[in-house]
């Protein structure tokens, strides 16, 4: 990103070169392992990536909040006047649900100018959404001196997406996107929001994202079920036993989810849940003591899992883990983010990654019509002010 251009094209859009306007970028994400858990109170291992957001942005003296993205056309006004209400499936939503959060703490917020550009694709798992929220709220928390911590953005930015967008994700997106630290993981404990940066140390591997390009027509509303079967479950294991949430369950008792669980579907999704946790734990453990090969072995169980189990994959994210398993120098490889289209995230011996990319594209065009994208992205810094 040139940031000299990007403030020249905030110049062109928006005029008056005497006053500069301050940027911002914020991440999109990976999650290496740890699918479905975050609003089961479990464990995440996300990383933010170099892609994301970036926000150009300046007060002006008016109660005007003018908002312009580079990536499509669309300029949109509105007016600060009280709170906001939902505008229709537009992307101002993102900010304006970010901006009530700061309205209803009584932060005064002025007339701006903002200018989004994004270079994560949108829709595609690697949390576009959770990357324009964090880089509206750093930006509004430093211009209007709001002092709020890195956590009350991470939780101001979770509910907006809740309450304004109407998505009901867990906080891991807005976490990531708001800690992440180069080159490292955050092993995240969503029920106490304990964290620590575990370095991701691949030596000849690299990590490689493809994009399955499924339009993603009914996530949310997927996404919300599987969230109120994972509520089914604690309600009837409360029954016998006194938790709150699945992941209080260990792996070892799996099987008391066929006592105390009737319906088969509830009882899958529980089993998803409680393993993949598990998951997560040796993952981060194995990661630590350079195994990569056992990580990689995790992330196939965990794509499986997600497969068999908690039923979020299809046939475009299932061609890509399957058919990329059968290349060489794969060590391991899976879908990322909710699920049902989006991305896979795979470890592959970097001296293999372009024939990776190659085969892989091939094979899945020919069985699925798209066109598969890859990236190859470096692990990133959380959300922040850039200088321009
Ligand atoms: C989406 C949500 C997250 C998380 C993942 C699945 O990305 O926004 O909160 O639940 O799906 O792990």
């Amino acid at each position: 990103m040139d940031t000299e251009k990007f403030t020249d094209k905030f110049y062109e859009k928006y005029g008056n070169r005497n006053e500069k306007p301050v940027l911002f970028f914020s991440p999109g994400r990976v999650n290496l392992i740890g699918e479905h858990t975050d609003y089961n109170g479990g464990f995440v291992f996300p990383c933010a990536l170099n892609y994301g957001t970036y926000l150009s942005v300046r007060k002006i003296k008016s109660n005007k909040l003018k908002f312009s993205t580079l990536n499509f056309n669309s300029d949109e006004v509105a007016e600060l006047n009280g709170l906001f209400v939902n505008t229709g499936k537009k992307w101002i939503n993102y900010p304006l649900g970010v901006i009530n959060e700061f309205l209803k703490k009584g932060i005064t917020i002025e007339g701006m100018e903002l200018l989004y550009f994004g270079d994560v694709p949108n829709g595609a798992g690697l949390s576009s959404s959770a990357s324009i929220e964090m880089v509206t709220a750093v930006a509004l928390n430093e211009l209007f001196s709001a002092g709020l911590s890195t956590l009350e953005l991470v939780k101001m930015s979770q509910k907006a997406e809740n309450e304004f967008v109407g998505m009901n994700c867990g906080i891991m997106d807005q976490f990531a996107v708001g800690f992440g630290r180069k080159d490292h993981a955050i092993y995240l404990n969503c029920d106490t929001l304990l964290y620590e940066n575990v370095p991701i140390i691949l030596n000849d591997c690299s990590l490689v994202i493809t994009n399955t390009n499924k339009r993603r027509g009914l996530t949310d509303s997927k996404y919300n079920e599987r969230r109120a079967e994972c509520d089914k479950a604690v309600e009837q294991l409360q029954i016998y036993m006194p938790i709150r949430n699945l992941s209080e369950l260990t792996t070892g008792e799996i099987p008391l989810l066929e006592k105390h669980i009737q319906d088969p579907v509830v009882r899958q999704r529980a089993k998803h849940v409680i393993s993949e946790n598990g998951r997560v734990l040796e993952a981060v453990k194995v990661l630590k003591e350079y195994n990569i090969i056992r990580f990689g072995e995790l992330m196939n169980e965990s794509h499986d899992s997600l497969k068999e189990d908690y039923e979020v994959t299809g046939i475009e994210l299932d061609t890509l883990v399957y058919e990329g398993r059968k290349l060489p120098g794969v060590i391991g490889t899976r879908m990322t983010g909710a699920g049902f289209g989006g991305c896979t995230v795979s470890i592959v011996r970097t001296k293999d990654s372009a024939r990776f990319m190659k085969e892989l594209s091939v094979v899945y065009t020919k069985k699925t019509g798209l066109v598969a994208d890859f990236y190859q992205p470096e692990i990133g810094n959380g959300a922040g002010k850039l200088d321009n």
